[in-house]
């Protein structure tokens, strides 16, 4: 069945991955609009050689659209997400607006593609370093159970954006940005994302909450310190992971080469790992730097990269849509709670 649908944000970074992704997956398009601001009117794009006009964002224009591909910030998810899936437009959004409503599932395809069966017409795609973790996590969850998780990300200043890799390239041309994502800069150095009173910055709280929620684990000690670099490409992380029964690592191996979506490249004699550059337009999660964990009872440490904007948000997105057009009921809109 081919589907009316539109993509919100299409001018942005994860927008025109949207456009990419949909048309190398032949996802079935009847009709597609492109939303944006109204700064970006008079713009056009691409898709499947087609120029198409990008409109300005206004709720009467997704009159007879079935599918909504968000990906625009959460300010306005929050604001208009729900009124447009009560019209019977599905919305899938990238923001952080809806991920921790008990009535919205917070999906990743390959962990729990079931939780899609609840949904009432808003399904949220993960954060983007979340969703590399899960893709890591949960089959390692299945076979020996999670004591304990720590995370430090390496992720890519286009997470930020435009804005973010025009920050950098001003920097790296010693001109002055428009915007500022990275105050004390982005070029040459390391940047955190904004921190709040009590010292966590959203995206270390987002990583906590949001995989206690995929792998259905709401107790899980998990902790997380993220940090923007100068890169593109991809994020990276290293994760030390605990678990309850003893990791063998040939089994671990074994078991995350067979995992749908995952990479293993691991070759230490030949220097070879993932990283950024490497994993750029990929849709799979890479993993590396596998090595036991000797400062637990049980547990190992390794290195995941994957494209942000593709299995970090576009890809996820799409497939999300693809079972939702193949095999998930189409929502009733039942009120939210
Ligand atoms: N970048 C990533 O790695 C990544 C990964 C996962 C999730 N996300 C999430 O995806 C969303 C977009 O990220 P991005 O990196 O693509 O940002 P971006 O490059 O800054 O693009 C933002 C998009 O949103 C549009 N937009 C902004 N305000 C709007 C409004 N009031 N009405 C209509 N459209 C509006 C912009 O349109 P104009 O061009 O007209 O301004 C643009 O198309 C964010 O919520 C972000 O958190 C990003």
């Amino acid at each position: 069945m081919a589907v009316r649908m539109a993509i919100v944000g299409a001018t942005g970074l994860v927008g025109q991955t949207l456009l990419h992704v949909l048309q190398e997956r032949r996802f079935p398009v009847r009709e597609l609009r492109l939303f944006a601001s109204a700064r970006s009117s008079g713009q056009y794009l691409y898709f499947e050689g087609e120029r198409l006009p990008v409109e300005p964002f206004t709720p009467e224009r997704f009159h007879g659209l079935e599918l909504s591909l968000w990906s625009a910030g959460a300010a306005l998810s929050r604001e208009y997400a729900w009124h447009i899936a009560q019209r019977g437009c599905l919305v899938v959004d990238n923001s952080s607006a809806w991920r921790h409503h008990p009535d919205v599932p917070l999906v990743v395809p390959e962990v729990n593609a079931d939780a899609l069966h609840a949904h009432r017409g808003i399904i949220a795609n993960p954060n983007c370093a979340t969703i590399q973790l899960v893709m890591l996590l949960a089959p390692v969850a299945r076979r020996w159970g999670l004591r304990r998780v720590v995370v430090a990300t390496y992720q890519s200043i286009s997470g930020a954006g435009w804005k973010g890799i025009r920050q950098l390239y001003a920097e790296l041309a010693q001109t002055s940005p428009e915007d500022i994502v990275a105050p004390g800069g982005i070029a040459y150095t390391t940047a955190f994302h904004r921190l709040d009173a009590e010292g966590w910055s959203e995206e270390e709280r987002k990583i906590i909450a949001e995989t206690r929620r995929i792998l259905e684990l709401p107790t899980l000690p998990i902790t997380a310190t993220c940090v923007r670099l100068p890169t593109l490409g991809g994020h990276a992380a290293a994760v030390w992971v605990e678990t309850y029964q003893p990791v063998a690592l040939p089994e671990l191996r074994t078991l995350l080469s067979r995992q749908p979506g995952l990479i293993v490249l691991d070759e230490p004699k030949a220097q070879l790992y993932p990283h950024p550059r490497m994993v750029a337009g990929r849709d799979e999660v890479f993993v590396g730097r596998l090595r036991p964990d000797d400062s637990v009872p049980a547990g190992f440490s390794c290195w995941i990269v994957a494209d942000n904007l593709r299995k970090g948000a576009a890809t996820n997105a799409v497939q999300i849509a693809e079972a939702l057009v193949t095999s998930v009921p189409r929502s009733t809109a039942e009120p939210l709670r």
